[in-house]
Formats: C-alpha cells, sequence, structure tokens
C-alpha cells in the first residue's frame, strides 16, 4: 500500500480519507494514534491488522466536544462528569458503560467503552471534518514503544496505512491516564499525565489497578485487556535499578561490558564510563516522559546493546506514568540497591 503523507492545514483531506473507509496516523498531545472512522466497523478492523493488534484488546474513541460523549456512554457519574469539566480537552481516557452506536470491534465485546477529548488542534479539526468519533490506539506496531514523533509512525506504518499526518513532536510523550467507573470506587488502569493526587484532590479516593505497577498472570483477569500483553520490549535485555545516583553510577560502572548502555538522568552521565543515553533531568518528570519512549526507540537502533541499566524514575505524580512504562519494558524485572 502506498501511504500518503499529510501536513498541516490536510484536516480536511484525512477526514476524507477516513469517511471512505481509510486508517490514517494522527498526531495527539499524549502520542500519535492510529485512527479510523469510529462508527465503522471493517474500518476499525484494519488497525488490528496493520497494528498486529490482539483482537480482545479494545479501543478508545476520541471526540471533538466533551459533550460528545452523551451519545456513545449510557450515563456519566457525576464523579466522571467532574473529571471531564477538569481535564477535557486533554490527556485523560475514561470508561463507562456503552450505548449500542459503539460497534463490538471497538469496545473488543465488552459492555464498556473508553472515551477522550484530546487537546491537539490536528485531531480536534479532524475529528470535526469527519463528524464522527475517531477510533485510536498508539500508532506503533503491537509491543514496541508508543511513537512520540513523526519518524517514529514512519517507521513503524509506511506502506501499512492510508496515511500519516506530520504533526511535529508529541507535547507530554506518554499515553493518557485511562480510568474506569465500572466499580463502586474509580480505579486507575493506566496511570498518565493527569495523576492520581490531581485526581483525587477533586474527587476523593480511587484505587491503582495492581496491574499497573505489577506484572499479571497468564491466566488472570484483568481489566484493561492492553495490561497483560508484553509491552515496550526493546531488544536488549532491561533492568530497572531502583538507587540514588550514585549507588547507581557505582553498579554500572562496575557491572557493565561493551554491550551494556545505561539509560540514565542528566545527573548521571559525566561519571558513567561506559554508553549512555539520558532521558531527561531527575527532578523534571514531564521531560522524562516526553524523552522515554524515543529514547526506548534509539536504543534499539544500537545493534551492540545487549543490555540496559536504566534508572527507576519517582513513583508519585508524572513519575509513576513514566514508572509503569519502564517496568513494563523490563519484563518486571527490578534491581534495588
Ligand atoms: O493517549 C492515548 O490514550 C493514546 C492516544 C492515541 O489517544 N491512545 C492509546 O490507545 O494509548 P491504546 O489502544 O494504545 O491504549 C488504550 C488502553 C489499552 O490498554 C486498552 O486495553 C484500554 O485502554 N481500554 C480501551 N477500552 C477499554 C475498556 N472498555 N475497558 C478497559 N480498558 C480499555
Ligand atoms: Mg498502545
Amino acid at each position: 500500500m502506498k501511504t500518503q503523507i499529510l501536513y498541516p492545514g490536510d484536516e480536511k483531506l484525512a477526514a476524507e480519507i477516513l469517511l471512505r473507509g481509510g486508517i490514517v496516523a494522527l498526531p495527539t498531545e499524549t502520542v500519535y494514534g492510529l485512527g479510523a472512522d469510529g462508527l465503522n466497523e471493517n474500518a476499525v478492523k484494519k488497525i488490528f491488522v496493520a497494528k498486529g493488534r490482539p483482537s480482545d484488546n479494545p479501543l478508545i474513541l476520541h471526540i471533538a466536544e466533551p459533550e460528545d460523549i452523551l451519545d456513545l456512554v449510557s450515563e456519566v457519574p457525576k464523579k466522571a462528569q467532574i473529571l471531564i469539566d477538569n481535564f477535557w480537552p486533554g490527556a485523560l481516557t475514561v470508561i463507562l458503560p456503552r450505548t449500542d452506536l459503539v460497534p463490538n470491534v471497538v469496545s473488543a465485546g465488552l459492555e464498556t467503552v473508553a472515551v477522550r477529548c484530546p487537546s491537539n488542534e490536528v485531531m480536534r479539526k479532524v475529528i470535526k471534518y469527519l463528524k464522527r468519533p475517531i477510533a485510536a490506539p498508539s500508532a506503533n506496531i503491537s509491543g514496541k514503544p508508543s511513537p512520540t514523533k513523526f519518524s517514529h509512525v514512519l517507521n513503524d506504518l509506511d506502506g501499512k496505512v492510508d496515511a500519516i499526518f506530520d504533526g511535529g513532536d508529541c507535547e507530554f510523550g506518554l499515553e493518557s491516564t485511562v480510568i474506569s467507573f465500572d466499580g463502586e470506587v474509580p480505579r486507575i488502569l493506566r496511570p498518565g499525565k493527569v495523576t492520581k493526587e490531581q485526581i483525587e484532590s477533586l474527587i476523593g479516593e480511587v484505587i491503582i489497578d495492581p496491574a499497573v505497577t505489577g506484572k499479571v498472570a497468564k491466566d488472570q483477569k484483568v481489566l484493561s485487556p492492553g495490561m497483560k500483553y508484553k509491552h515496550y520490549a526493546p531488544r536488549a535485555k532491561v533492568i530497572v535499578i531502583k538507587s540514588d545516583s550514585g549507588k547507581y553510577i557505582d553498579y554500572v560502572n562496575k557491572n557493565s561490558d561493551e554491550n551494556t548502555l545505561s539509560l540514565c538522568f542528566d545527573e548521571d552521565k559525566a561519571k558513567i564510563k561506559g554508553m549512555c543515553i539520558s532521558y531527561g533531568k531527575e527532578s523534571d518528570d514531564e521531560e522524562q516522559a516526553r524523552l522515554f519512549f524515543d529514547s526506548l526507540r534509539k536504543i534499539d537502533k544500537m545493534n551492540e546493546v545487549k543490555l540496559v541499566f536504566a534508572r527507576c524514575p519517582r513513583k508519585d505524580g508524572i513519575g509513576l506514568a513514566i514508572y509503569n512504562r519502564l517496568i513494563r519494558s523490563a519484563g518486571f524485572e527490578v534491581i534495588e540497591l
């Protein structure tokens, strides 16, 4: 398939391709998404094929205005509405009981649907021209790091999709916070830019699903199907090192060889003897979030790297979102010093 490249100004054209049943990779403020007309079952099925995504992993429907959610869900509980009022348009996805309008293939047979109103202007314009919700998972080949740059999408999907929209680098760099209102207490299924602390200050107690920080057994039932798949895994083996800068530097300098790379913070860099890539300043979790997936992709291009020692981020605020992706990339292997 010949993949067309689109640029800002081509939003109407993108919507036309979607309306004809095509699939188009589009920028959002979190990561790039691979979009299809969310009400067209055949178009949505093409997303699963292009990504190599398991069909039991449901998709997020993206809407242009917060009130558009009313067509897609049967009720919006008060706490969900408070979060919508505070964080939309933005990096928050809510999971609520779905209406009949939502095709089965979007919610992978579940009774619920995931909905997000993104803030990225290109994405919003395309949804407005289409006049329908856009179903979109992250625009990577399943299992690879989510794409935060146009070049990442081109690398994964050129020749597999109808078009890729070059919208520059994603502002935040990690996927949205996913929160479910299925149970009595709201539950964070995936941490992101909108933090647990921010959410609790508005609606009180929320649960962090155990799958956010822990390994899910193969046969265990999970609330978010995406949690059970291998994710973000580079070719090299990754081990997370939980420690302060000094101990981390000692450890990697003692245990590295010519095939080892340190995925560290800016402050560690000067004292590390072997190969290293920094994913930001230790104190700047927004910078870490923005650079994290790009760092994993850079490592994947370095054939000589067989082992990665990754410095562990903080586990609160946005740090929890980075930690959630990092431990998946490491297959949950952590060394505490
Ligand atoms: O920031 C984002 O959320 C990006 C951009 C493109 O919007 N999208 C994204 O989609 O990350 P995806 O498909 O890669 O991740 C969506 C996650 C998956 O883990 C999926 O299992 C979960 O949300 N999910 C979707 N619908 C669900 C539902 N009805 N119940 C539980 N989990 C659901
Ligand atoms: Mg994804």
